[in-house]
Formats: C-alpha cells, sequence, structure tokens
C-alpha cells in the first residue's frame, strides 16, 4: 500500500512509471466514449472515497471517472457535510473510513490534515490538493508536457506569479524529473525555500529572477496560477492583485520564450488577471490537454496505490 502525498516523497522511479503507465492507459482507449470501460478493470470491487473540503471541478470529475474507467466505484464527500467537519478528529475519520473504502483522495486546507489522514488510514491516501502542494496537477503537467515535446528533463521552465502550492509541486517535479525551473514573481510571493531547497539538493538550477522578461529567456515552458487561491483570504485579494500585476503571462511576455514553448495552467484561470485569453486561446497553450490528462495520470496514481 502507498500513500501519494508529494511528489517529493514519492521515488522518482515510480513517478516515471506512472507517467509511462498514463500515456498507455490513454493512447488504449483512444478514440473510445469518455463513459465507457478499459479493457483492464484494475479497481473491479474497490470503493473509493473522494473528499472535498475545498471547491473543485477538474480533480473532482477527473477521479470519479478515472474510477469508474477501471472498474471501480467511488463515493464524493463534502467535508462540510461530514462529522469531519463538526469536530471528528481527521484521525478517527480516517479509521472509520478504512473500514468503508478502499482509498481516500483528500482535498483540504492545512498539509497537517493529509499527514493525520495519511497517518491514521489503513488504506491508501492521495493529496488531492492542500494549501501546500497538489502533486496530481504535476503529474498531468509533466505528462502534457511530454506528450507535446518529449522528454521535460533538462528543460527549462518558468513559473510566473505566485510562488503557491502548484507552484511547489512543479518545484518538487523539477527535482524528481530533472528539469531546471525559474521562479519570477514579488518577493512577499517567493515559494518556501524547503521547496527551492529540495529540487537544488537534486542537482537542479532553481533561479528567482525579479524581471519576467529576463525570466522567459529561453523558457521550454511558461506556467502560471490564480493569483489569489482558495485558502487565500479575500481581503488580501487588491494587494495580491497589485504585487502580480507585473507577472501576467500575456503575449508579448510570451514571445520573449522559445518560439516552440508551450503555456500551461492548472485552471481554473481568470482571465485578464494572471493570463490573458490570447496566450489562454494560443497555439502555444495546452491548459486543456493538462485538464485531460488529469484523468490519465491519476488513473496511474490510483494503481500505484493500490499495487494493481
Ligand atoms: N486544477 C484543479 O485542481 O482544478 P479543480 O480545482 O477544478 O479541481
Ligand atoms: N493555487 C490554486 C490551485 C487551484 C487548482 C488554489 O489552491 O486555489
Amino acid at each position: 500500500m502507498n500513500h501519494f502525498l508529494d511528489l517529493s516523497t514519492t521515488d522518482a522511479t515510480d513517478l516515471r512509471d506512472m507517467i509511462d503507465a498514463a500515456r498507455a492507459m490513454k493512447t488504449a482507449r483512444d478514440g473510445r466514449p469518455r463513459g465507457a470501460r478499459d479493457d483492464v478493470q484494475p479497481l473491479a470491487g474497490r470503493m473509493v472515497a473522494l473528499v472535498f473540503e475545498k471547491p473543485s471541478t477538474r480533480t473532482r470529475v477527473s477521479f470519479d471517472l478515472g474510477v469508474r474507467q477501471m472498474g471501480g466505484e467511488t463515493m464524493v464527500l463534502s467535508g462540510s457535510e461530514m462529522q469531519l467537519g463538526h469536530g471528528e478528529t481527521i484521525a478517527d475519520t480516517a479509521r472509520v473510513l478504512s473500514r468503508y473504502v478502499d482509498l481516500i483522495m483528500i482535498r483540504t486546507f492545512e498539509e497537517a490534515v493529509l499527514q493525520e489522514m495519511a497517518e491514521h488510514a489503513s488504506v491508501p491516501v492521495i493529496n488531492g490538493l492542500t494549501n501546500r502542494s497538489h502533486p496530481c496537477q504535476i503529474m498531468a503537467d509533466v505528462m502534457t508536457y511530454e506528450e507535446h515535446r518529449g522528454p521535460i528533463a533538462g528543460r527549462k521552465v518558468v513559473w510566473a506569479g505566485d510562488g503557491n502550492n502548484v507552484c511547489a509541486s512543479f518545484l518538487h517535479a523539477a527535482g524528481q524529473f530533472g528539469f531546471d525551473l525559474t521562479f519570477t514573481g514579488p518577493p512577499q510571493l517567493d515559494p518556501e525555500a524547503a521547496h527551492v531547497g529540495f529540487a537544488r539538493d537534486k542537482g537542479r538550477s532553481i533561479v528567482i529572477e525579479r524581471d519576467p522578461v529576463r525570466a522567459v529567456d529561453g523558457a521550454d515552458l511558461v506556467v502560471t496560477d490564480t493569483w489569489v487561491s482558495m485558502h487565500d483570504s479575500q481581503s488580501a485579494r487588491e494587494r495580491r492583485h497589485n504585487l502580480l500585476r507585473p507577472y501576467q503571462v500575456n503575449a508579448a511576455l510570451m514571445a520573449q520564450a522559445r518560439p516552440d514553448a508551450l503555456f500551461m495552467h492548472c485552471l481554473p484561470a481568470h482571465r485578464g488577471e494572471e493570463v490573458t485569453s490570447q496566450v489562454m486561446d494560443g497555439p502555444q497553450s495546452v491548459v486543456f490537454d493538462e485538464a485531460e490528462n488529469r484523468l490519465h495520470a491519476q488513473k496511474a496514481v490510483l494503481r500505484w496505490c493500490l499495487g494493481v
């Protein structure tokens, strides 16, 4: 049994195998209706709990669909409607859910909640996003990059904007998949030093460059995310917008990257804020491929967790 809590705590060889498995599973069901079952049904007889303490479109739909395609079943649970949201401890919730289901995917706020769930569950736990990281997203992003441009190892990725949870998982991925990353954003919103340190310790070049134009020079991939995450206070909205406005990904910025550079965004996007519609809908954007690949990448993660 394996928990999938972070890219930094999962073996790099296993991560690579999961990406390769995801691509093979995607190819195997090419052209089929979305709801059709896969030929192989490794999750037959398995029940998966999908617990959400924050909103979700992609994570919810892609996990639900992926489990079903592989023959399993799901229960989608809203944290606020569970006893979890009314004082029952995480540890007790983990023990109880482990008596009913074969795997727990949880999207929550504090990293400590995820850790406590994993510590007390007797079934695998998957991180579906916390305030600190979003590993499933970056599995889909690595898969997407490689589908379009081949191996990501040795490439230059530029993260523009907030050094948030998605940025953290990109830094972990830099270490595990062997690419370099330049962060460009205001110093107030730098990624945590631990995430930068993780990638550097693995020998990757991680650069902090305040000038976005200089940052994207030579970039193979430009990535951004919302300026205000689900865990950020709405009262900080204006301050964040003021800090992050110079880091908008627009056509002028993309023009400074390599001509074959791709653009990614985990979505949901705020058009006209962190990215313009021209870039989102332009030829370098692969944002909807990323969204689709959440499905395929997570199917590989589910199989790895269950060892099936
Ligand atoms: N990218 C992502 O995780 O989207 P949702 O919040 O819609 O799940
Ligand atoms: N950084 C964003 C990602 C959403 C998928 C958030 O945490 O709200």
